[in-house]
């Protein structure tokens, strides 16, 4: 039996293994701020609560198409989130969550320098995609965090 042809863009192992850690940080914040999203507390939480859902679900969306993009690769996507935090005040929660992002961002920008050296453009544009909602997303944080 023929074995099955490959992608037509090969990369190295090191940008699949960078697609897993990214795939794990995904599952953790969507986990982390579902949850947080349901732990909420105080007036100012009401403020909060939404913005955690809605970034939620687009975390689990990056994490999505992340893994679509490793198993066409061969890879295969982690199940295991790096570990959550999810926090007991609005504030540690809030605070986590800008680091959680700020970690998200270097990890992107280091995603797209190596998938950029390997000519995977495919993989260096989803990443500017999704590293422009991170930045957006530390940006909300740290707004939200200024009133805490
Ligand atoms: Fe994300
Ligand atoms: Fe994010």
């Amino acid at each position: 039996m023929a074995a099955k042809i490959g992608p037509v863009t090969k990369v190295s192992k090191e940008l699949l293994d960078l697609l897993n850690d990214s795939i794990a940080r995904e599952l953790q914040v969507a986990i982390q701020y579902m949850w947080q999203h349901v732990q909420w507390g105080g007036v100012k939480g009401f403020a909060v609560k939404d913005e955690l859902k809605s970034i939620a679900i687009t975390e689990m969306k990056h994490a999505e198409s992340i893994a679509e993009r490793l198993y066409y690769f061969g890879g295969i996507p982690t199940t295991k989130p790096t570990p959550i935090y999810v926090g007991s005040t609005l504030k540690e929660m809030i605070s986590q969550d800008v680091k959680d992002e700020e970690n998200a961002v270097n990890l992107y920008k280091k995603v797209i320098a190596k998938a950029k050296e390997d000519g995977d453009e495919t993989t260096r544009l989803m990443f500017e995609e999704i590293l422009k909602q991170e930045e957006d997303h530390h940006d909300t944080f740290a707004t939200l965090m200024e009133d805490l």
